[in-house]
This record gives C-alpha cells, sequence and structure tokens, in this order.
C-alpha cells in the first residue's frame, strides 16, 4: 500500500505520515529532506541555493542513507531547499530514489509537496494536509522556540509566505492537491484528531475496496 501525503510547511504532515506509518507497519520517506540535504550541500561548500550547476551537482551526489543530521531540520536549509526545489533538473535527479523507495515490497507512506501529482500519482490513498497561514506560523514559532531559536512572529510568517509563494508558484510540480487527494485541514485539530481523521479516511476506503 502506498500512502502520499503533501501539503505545505508546518501543516502537520510530517507529523501524520510517521504516525500513520507505524502504525501501518510501513516504512517512511520525509522527502522535504531530500531536498534540504541538496540545498545544505551547496550551503556547505559556499554556494549559492540559486546555482543551478551547484544545485544539480549536489543533488546527483545526495547521499539518501545520511540525512540525519540536524542542521538538515533547520530555516537556512529549509529555505535552501525552497530554492533548489524549484530547479526541474534538481527534481529529476531526485525522482527515481524517491520512486523505488515508494516500490518497496508491502508499500510505503511518503511525504512531500508532489507525491501524490507527480511521484506515486497511482498512490493507494493520498492525503494533503493543511492550516492556515497564521496556524501554520504560529506552530513554526513554537517548535523554533522550543529549540532555543529566539525568532520574532513576523519574521516567521514572512519566512512562510515566501516558501509558500516559492513552493506553489513553480513551474514544475508546483504545490497543488492532487485531483483525487482527501484534503485534511489541521487549522483546528490537534494531532491526534489529524491522525485519527487521516485513518478514518484510509480505512472506509479500503472496506469499500
Ligand atoms: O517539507 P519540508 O519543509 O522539509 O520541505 C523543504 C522544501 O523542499 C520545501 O520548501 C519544498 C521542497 N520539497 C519539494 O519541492 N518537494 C517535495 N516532495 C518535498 C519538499
Amino acid at each position: 500500500m502506498i500512502i502520499a501525503v503533501d501539503g505545505p510547511a508546518a501543516s502537520g504532515k510530517g507529523t501524520l505520515a510517521r504516525r500513520l506509518a507505524r502504525h501501518l507497519g510501513l516504512p517512511y520517506l520525509d522527502t522535504g529532506l531530500l531536498y534540504r540535504g541538496v540545498g545544505l550541500a551547496v550551503l556547505r561548500a559556499g554556494g549559492s541555493p540559486e546555482d543551478e550547476a551547484a544545485a544539480l551537482a549536489a543533488a546527483r551526489s545526495l547521499d539518501p542513507a545520511a540525512l540525519d543530521d540536524a542542521e538538515l531540520r533547520g530555516e537556512a536549509a529549509g529555505n535552501a531547499a525552497s530554492k533548489v526545489a524549484a530547479m526541474p533538473p534538481v527534481r529529476a535527479a531526485l525522482l527515481e530514489m524517491q520512486r523505488a523507495f515508494a516500490a518497496r515490497p508491502g508499500g510505503a507512506v511518503l511525504d512531500g509537496r508532489d507525491i501524490g501529482t507527480v511521484v506515486c500519482p497511482g498512490a493507494d490513498h493520498k492525503l494533503f494536509v493543511t492550516a492556515s497561514l497564521e496556524k501554520r506560523a504560529e506552530r513554526r514559532l513554537k517548535e523554533l522556540r522550543e529549540k532555543g531559536v529566539e525568532i520574532i512572529q513576523e519574521r516567521v510568517l514572512q519566512d512562510m509566505k515566501e516558501r509558500d509563494a516559492r513552493d506553489s508558484g513553480r513551474s514544475v510540480a508546483p504545490l497543488v492537491p492532487a485531483q483525487d487527494a482527501f484534503v485534511l485541514d489541521t487549522s483546528e485539530l490537534d494531532a491526534d484528531a489529524a491522525f485519527a481523521a487521516a485513518l478514518e479516511h484510509i480505512t472506509s476506503r479500503q472496506r469499500a475496496g
């Protein structure tokens, strides 16, 4: 069974996808980490994430087994990821490893921006997890402050708006719900309620056959 979980930054899709994978006993891939890995590799080499040749070279030499660096979760890696993710050759270079992961026997859960539309258009279940910009910025601010990062709310809101515009406005694989996706708005749901709603959707579709 392949489950595609897409949605904007800080929508709760990662938490949900991880939990679904654990519950269903499926392997899980956070595809954002691949783009973050590329963005961070370019930054660490002293390059610019706007430099397509540098980003493509980083994508081609990315080791998917080496994505447990804490810095990958940071804002700098996230912003660089969003820039390299707008480059068609970078997306193409990362496509096969995502599809190979999804093709594991028994299936997998993948989360990202284009899983239901591009990576796994034939996924058995597609969830599009979203929440209002204000709620997502609020969650991201809380997360950052818990990590001890000092940042003001306006800055988080502004970064989130820019990231949304880049992820949704790019010409290749923009962030849009697949036509057959179940849209789950988590603005007023906590993680438990979002998980219950997603699982109910999946099991009712399984029952319907
Ligand atoms: O989900 P995330 O915040 O870790 O993703 C980081 C960036 O990577 C995001 O701004 C857009 C990009 N991304 C993408 O374009 N396609 C994916 N499947 C996953 C992430």
